[in-house]
């Protein structure tokens, strides 16, 4: 379904707080002061409607919600997310950037709640979310540093309020999705400092921009 893009796609995949949004700001403007045209965006949200949804899906008046709702929810927001937002920066050639895609699907609802990775792959397919990163920067981060860095932020949302066995699954969830696609993915430890993460993650995003 979205065939023939021009641009190149990266998504940054991990658990709660390791530290994506600090590492997709620093690629960012490393790309820019490159001359690369750059989009970044979010999911949820991404658009007006994904932001609605966001609020829906992160709401804690939205607890108890089942596995298959929230991934209705995500898959509504991200439709409009590709339709609206991603499909035409990528044909304007631009290097857009994602907080979290479809894998993020795969590994909350599929291993977090245990739908199971056939079913959400399925649930993608029969909506035409055919979309694929050509990059997909994993954060692995320990259990120990997520959870500290969770309390230090403060306000929790629904999912982040969530047990560490739930985030134990998700990592896991993660590194097995990592394993069936090596090409696309690149697991980088996300103790390490942040400059030397950056640095890191530039590289990748160069050789796999050619
Ligand atoms: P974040 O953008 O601050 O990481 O918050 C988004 C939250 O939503 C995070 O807890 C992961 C969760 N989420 C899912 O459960 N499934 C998804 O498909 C996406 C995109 C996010």
């Amino acid at each position: 379904m979205y065939m023939n893009k021009l641009g190149f796609l990266i998504s940054f995949e991990g658990i709660e707080a390791c530290g994506k949004s600090t590492q997709i700001a620093k690629l960012s403007e490393n790309l820019i002061a490159q001359g690369y045209d750059v989009l970044c965006s979010r999911e949820p949200g991404g658009t007006p409607f994904g932001d609605r949804i966001r609020e829906i899906f992160l709401g804690l008046d939205s607890k108890g919600i089942s596995a298959e709702t929230e991934l209705c929810l995500l898959g509504a927001a991200r439709i409009e997310h590709i339709r609206q937002k991603i499909m035409p920066a990528l044909h304007a050639g631009k290097v857009v950037i994602l907080d979290r895609f479809s894998d993020a699907s795969i590994a909350y609802q599929g291993y977090g709640r245990g739908m199971g990775y056939e079913r959400v792959v399925s649930f993608h397919k029969n909506l035409n979310i055919d979309l694929i990163p050509d990059l997909t920067i994993l954060l692995d981060c320990d259990l120990n540093e997520s959870a500290n860095r969770l309390v230090k932020r403060g306000k929790a949302d629904r999912i982040e309020q969530e047990k560490q066995d739930f985030f134990a699954t998700i990592r896991n969830g993660y590194l097995e999705i990592a394993k069936r696609e090596p090409e696309r993915f690149v697991i980088i430890e996300a103790k390490n400092e942040i400059e030397l993460i950056a640095e890191q993650v530039l590289t990748h995003v160069l050789r796999k921009i050619g």
